[in-house]
């Protein structure tokens, strides 16, 4: 039993949409979606650059990093919900773009805290069949095409891009140390995308009433979030027998950092260990921890051997928290 990390990666597309852009496009001001969201810019995918071509770009940097190669990948969980297509699965378009021909490829949809399901999914997968050894675990998403560039309520606070994990199974290994997900399907319409689906498909109402885009309850949401990190956080941590003082980093979904701040001081943590980059890319849900993971990774912030607390909520409600260690 055991897993180890081998390898992050992740990427962000080139253009950027300041808080300045979207005063040109909505109602709203830098210092409105300063003070309550802390975002300052979100990166923004190209017309025709796909949920899997930014998962490629993050995967093939998980996997230089991780030195090895792609045919030793078993097992591709692809976390999202704006994958290329309703079907085949973007795992399945990724395993074609990324010739991972010895891998079981298959996506989830847990929305932003998809990319710790992904990470529970594996580790149960890997510590219970020999046949998966090394495994990629990628949060994706291209959610700016959910996105109401009309909504001023929402359209701040989103972006795209992609992170991915290489993890490998090895007896003794503690790369996954404690993780808990969780759901509660009471609460399916305070987030959503109410069409577009085939419950309501896309038609001349549905367009007029712009119902294929995200609609949200913010303050609703809001308490949710921060109730379900916490506790979820707090479980992992005694499953584990830790306290967050053995914690290197909080890595919180970033959503907004009143959000995260307020996780961070619930737990008794200090700004020193809490990161934050949502300033950078607004809310990029799957992606969003495996981005900054991999941030942290490559600026030498987290040594070998330190421990890091993920913790996600997102639409569904789904939640979660991974204790993991780097
Ligand atoms: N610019 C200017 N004013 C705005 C904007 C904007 N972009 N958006 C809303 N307002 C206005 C509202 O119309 C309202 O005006 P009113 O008082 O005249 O009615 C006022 O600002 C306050 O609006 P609230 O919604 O009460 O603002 P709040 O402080 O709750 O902040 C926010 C809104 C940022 C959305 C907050 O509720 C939040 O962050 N919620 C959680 C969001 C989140 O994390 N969602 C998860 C994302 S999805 C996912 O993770 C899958």
């Amino acid at each position: 039993m055991g897993i180890k990390i081998l390898g992050t990666g992740s990427y962000a597309p080139k253009r950027i949409l300041t808080n300045a852009d979207l005063e040109k496009i909505v109602d709203t001001s830098d210092e409105w979606i300063r003070t309550r969201t802390g975002i300052e810019e979100r990166h923004i995918a190209a017309d025709n650059e796909t949920a899997s071509d930014m998962a490629e770009k993050a995967a093939n940097n998980a996997l230089d990093m991780a030195g090895i190669s792609v045919d030793e990948i078993d097992l591709i969980i692809l976390a999202t919900v704006s994958g290329d297509r309703p079907f085949p699965s973007t795992a399945c378009i990724l395993q074609k773009k990324i010739k991972a021909k010895n891998a079981v490829c298959f996506d989830v949809q847990a929305a932003c805290s998809g990319f710790l399901f992904g990470i529970e999914i594996i580790n149960s997968m890997m510590n219970s069949n020999p046949n998966f050894k090394k495994a990629l675990v990628i949060g994706v998403e291209k959610i700016t095409y959910l996105t109401d560039w009309k909504d001023r309520n929402t359209c701040i606070l989103f972006g795209d891009g992609a992170g991915a994990m290489v993890l490998e199974h090895k007896d003794g290994a503690s790369g996954v140390i404690a993780s808990k997900i969780a759901t509660d399907g009471t609460y399916t319409d305070i987030l959503e995308v109410p069409a577009g689906g085939s419950a309501k498909p896309i038609d001349e109402k549905v367009l007029e009433e712009r119902s294929q885009y995200i609609r949200m309850q913010g303050q609703e949401v809001f308490k949710l979030a921060v109730t379900s990190m916490v506790n979820a956080s707090k479980e992992v941590l005694e499953q584990a027998g830790m306290e967050a003082s053995d914690i290197r980093w909080l890595v919180p979904h970033q959503a907004n950092l009143r959000i995260i701040k307020a996780v961070g001081k619930r737990l008794g943590l200090t700004e020193e260990n809490v990161y934050i980059n949502v300033n950078k890319y607004g809310n990029t849900s799957a992606a969003s921890i495996p981005i900054a993971v991999d941030e942290l990774v490559r600026a030498g912030k987290i040594e070998r051997g330190e421990y890091l607390l993920l913790t996600a909520f997102g639409a569904g409600l789904t939640w979660g928290a991974s204790l993991i260690q780097w």
